[in-house]
């Protein structure tokens, strides 16, 4: 019902809206004031944790895409190799796990059959499982070791879009804490990080504040067929779940590619007025990754692609090569996934309404994937 949208026409539009307080009730708790993580939740002992020496996340879908940016927190602030695997390909491929392996199984709804059954299968080799799971109770964290819940709320909407913001926190979480437990050099960065990510839900606000233009955009693409989408580093998987939200909501042809990858192939995607959305790093922090992207922007521009720019406030790089420029907040690095998401779901779940699409009930689709 109407009351049940909390006023709005979709309860994805909800659900979008409701991010910075499922951020930050994600967080909450779980910072204390002298700025460590307490994660009581996660019933893997301290010396448990310090004795792993491999990492592998299971998931689907945008739980995969949480994981893919996981991958990226974990190696650079804990040093341990981190493995993320599509949960119906895992069990299949006969994985080398044992008891030193830690496990996280992501997942919102906690039933999600394929990675269900990767996590069981990675218990019977002995591996710790923690999951990260929106839902109380379900399958998923029973099962599991441990369990970190993430505390958006119910998610009604086939598309997630706030289970994948409070799913990557939960990440940074486990993430932080384990450089904490396991005291990696990363000490002074991993305090200034959780300092950083005790403020993101009010950087989340301030994007969703932006997004009128965002809507009009994705209003006149309408008719296209294609978009793809570029980005490097925790860009990628942003441009990975950009795509899928296209997919899910405007049945539209969409891809997401590493934009190093693009001279070995896609760039021959490219002609004209092609909407291409790019994601760009921060021009601080990793400069170089920054320089790259906006070589291969200047690159698809050249070929006739209609630039889609997501960049940092600040950022005047990018302006002349951007068609379209869409400003996110300054953040770290390793933490813009959670404003550089929001356009993107914004994006598509207009495009959707734009082509008569029924945007809580995706054609095909189900909200929790209980076979196999
Ligand atoms: C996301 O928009 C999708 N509907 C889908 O990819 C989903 O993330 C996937 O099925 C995993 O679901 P889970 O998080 O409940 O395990």
């Amino acid at each position: 019902s109407a009351a049940e949208k909390g006023g709005y026409d979709y309860f994805m539009l909800k659900e979008i809206a409701e991010q910075p307080r499922a951020v930050a009730d994600t967080l909450l708790g779980r910072i204390d004031p002298s700025g460590s993580l307490t994660l009581d939740e996660v019933r893997i002992s301290p010396s448990e944790l310090r004795e792993i020496d491999k990492v592998v996340i299971v998931a689907c879908g945008t739980a995969f895409h949480a994981g893919l940016i996981a991958k990226y927190a974990i190696e650079h602030w804990t040093r341990i190799p981190c493995e993320v695997e599509l949960a119906s390909e895992f069990r299949y491929r006969d994985p080398i796990l044992d008891g030193r392996s830690l496990v996280i199984a992501i997942s919102q709804s906690g039933e999600t059959m394929d990675t269900l059954m990767a996590l069981r299968h990675a218990r019977e080799q002995g591996s710790k499982v923690l999951a990260i799971c929106n839902t109380n109770g379900s399958t998923i964290p029973r099962e599991s070791d441990a369990v970190l819940y993430t505390h958006a709320g119910p998610e009604v909407a086939v598309a997630s879009t706030k289970a994948f913001l409070t799913q990557l926190v939960a990440c940074y979480l486990v993430a932080l804490y384990l450089g904490q437990v396991r005291g990696t050099k990363w000490g002074d960065e991993i305090q200034a990080v959780i300092k950083d990510l005790s403020r993101i839900s009010e950087e989340v606000e301030r994007v969703l504040e932006t997004m009128e233009p965002v809507r009009a955009l994705a209003r006149t693409l309408a008719s296209k067929n294609t978009v793809l989408f570029l980005g490097r580093h925790v860009g990628y998987p942003v441009a990975l779940e950009g795509a899928l939200k296209l997919k899910e909501l405007a049945y539209m042809h969409a891809e997401g590619f590493a934009a190093g990858e693009l001279k070995h192939g896609p760039i021959a995607l490219i002609e004209e007025d092609l909407p291409v959305v790019v994601v760009v790093p921060s021009p601080r922090g990793r400069s170089v990754l920054h320089d790259k992207i906006v070589s291969n922007i200047q690159e698809i521009r050249a070929r006739g692609a209609r630039t889609i720019v997501i960049a940092e406030e600040g950022d005047e790089t990018v302006v002349p090569y951007a068609d379209h420029l869409i400003r996110i907040p300054a953040t770290p690095t390793l933490l813009q996934p959670l404003v550089a998401t929001v356009p993107l779901q914004v994006f598509a779940c207009e495009l959707a309404t734009a082509r008569g699409n029924e945007v809580d009930q995706p054609r095909n689709l189900a909200k929790s994937v209980t076979v196999e």
